[in-house]
């Protein structure tokens, strides 16, 4: 029988999906000043769980609380926050699906309100409307200790009563630049050769594997490609992808771009394929090559908006799990409307899933430009995730400039409030 959304899905673990739906990471900004989860959290996931998606996961949960990707991200450094996790873990599981903790580190994406002296593989910074600082090389023994922090906070997350963690591995995070040649420039162990470029997320997903045991979900989001000169590639995506099912992984996730190159929400997409763009999901011909011969679920997110190019990705066997973001920050019980919809046979309708109004399209060739309306749209998500977590509902009035001004505000107070209770 060919799949399709309602049916569940057994992991290489041994762990069981309910339904083929899975809410992608979506950063929340909703931690206290001490890093740790809120009752706003609670309430976000909570709405999530009892949406239906069987698979929920958390947006960039960090590794070291002297860089986060933006003020009020989690952090697991150590068990200080095991009741707040434990809360956090048990709204998101209200329903019985399994939710994920996504773990990761910014590398030279740490905002400079957090740190002006971020650290990444070699010292290139990345300049984007003076947002960020000249990171400094990791020496060795940092590297190691991060890959430890990695394993670190998937245990406590796992002792919390999470029901899986995944590995950040794209978007220009610290393990998509290592992967990176355009941005690590070492000439040791970590870098050079694809080998060495992608042991720093191999130690982290064997490492991890050792800490949470044979039966945990570990899942690895990884960029089809970076979608710049002399950065990572499809050809090497493939690669990696073979390796991280030797590690023992249980589900890739199939993204791409960098927040230089803005491709994980669809842009650049006129430069694909007209069939692609037709079939909405810009990755699934990437997604196809890294597939072939690969013995682990595969799930690709980007653009799914309607149930029948869900349903026909499914049934292709092109993936075996939709992962879905934007849609469900402003409808977040849309995955059991999908599924209602997948019962009733033969329905031809589409559900279309509404983008909201944040989407202002890149409107420039200019890079600045380009980030300044990808902020504004993406603040307008952050202020749809802010109102489910308050226990309202979505807001389709809101404007996407009003969100930006909105997040810029709200992000320096927390990082000033964050700075002042870590003196
Ligand atoms: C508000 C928001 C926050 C996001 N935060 C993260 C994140 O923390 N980690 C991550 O891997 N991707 C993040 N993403 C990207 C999504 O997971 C997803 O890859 C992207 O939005 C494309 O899927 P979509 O077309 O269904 O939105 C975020 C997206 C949005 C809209």
């Amino acid at each position: 029988m060919k799949p399709s959304l309602s049916n569940p899905l057994v992991l290489p673990c041994g762990a069981t999906l309910p339904n083929r739906l899975l809410k992608s990471a979506t950063t929340e900004g909703m931690a206290d000043t001490h890093d740790r989860p809120t009752p706003a959290l609670e309430e976000l996931y909570r709405r999530w769980s009892e949406g239906g998606s069987g698979t929920l996961i958390t947006g960039n949960v960090m590794v070291d609380r002297r860089y986060l990707e933006r003020p009020g991200n989690v952090v697991i450094e150590d068990e200080s926050a095991l009741p707040e996790l434990s809360r956090w873990a048990k709204a998101g599981t209200v329903a019985g699906n399994h939710f994920w903790i996504q773990i990761s580190h910014p590398g030279r994406q740490c905002k400079r309100i957090v740190s002006s002296h971020p650290v990444a593989p070699s010292a290139t910074q990345l300049h984007l409307l003076g947002n960020f600082g000249k990171p400094r090389a990791l020496n060795e023994d940092e590297i190691i200790e991060i890959i430890r922090r990695y394993a670190r906070a998937a245990s406590i997350a796992k002792k919390a009563g999470f029901t899986g963690v995944q590995i950040h591995g794209a978007h220009g995070y610290l393990c998509n630049q290592f992967l990176s040649p355009r941005v690590n420039q070492r000439t040791d162990n970590w870098g050079g050769i694809l080998q060495n470029r992608a042991r720093f997320l191999r130690e982290i997903v064997q490492a991890t594997r050792h800490e949470v045991g044979p039966a945990f979900p570990i899942s690895v989001k990884l960029n089809s490609s970076d979608f710049q000169q002399g950065g990572f590639t499809l050809e090497e995506s493939c690669q990696v992808a073979r390796w991280l099912v030797e590690d023992g992984i249980d589900l890739l996730e199939i993204s791409g771009g960098t927040y230089e190159k803005l491709q994980m929400m669809g842009d650049g997409q006129k430069k694909m394929a007209e069939g692609t763009r037709k079939r909405e999901a810009y990755f699934l011909e990437y997604a196809a090559s890294i597939r072939a011969g690969l013995k682990v679920p595969l799930a690709v997110t980007g653009g799914f908006r309607s149930r029948s190019v869900m349903e026909e990705a499914l049934s292709k066997g092109e993936l075996d799990v939709i992962g879905v973001a934007r849609p469900l920050c402003s409808e977040p019980d849309i995955s059991s409307r999908l599924i209602a919809r997948t019962a009733e046979a033969g329905r031809a309708d589409e559900e279309n899933l509404r983008l909201g109004r944040g989407w202002l399209g890149p409107t420039s060739e200019n890079k600045g430009i380009r980030a300044a309306n990808f902020l504004a749209m993406i603040s307008w998500f952050y202020e749809q995730l802010l109102l489910i977590g308050s226990g309202k509902n979505p807001d389709f009035r809101i404007t996407a400039w009003q969100s930006l001004i909105r997040n810029q505000t709200r992000e320096i107070k927390l990082a000033l409030a964050r700075r002042r209770v870590s003196k």
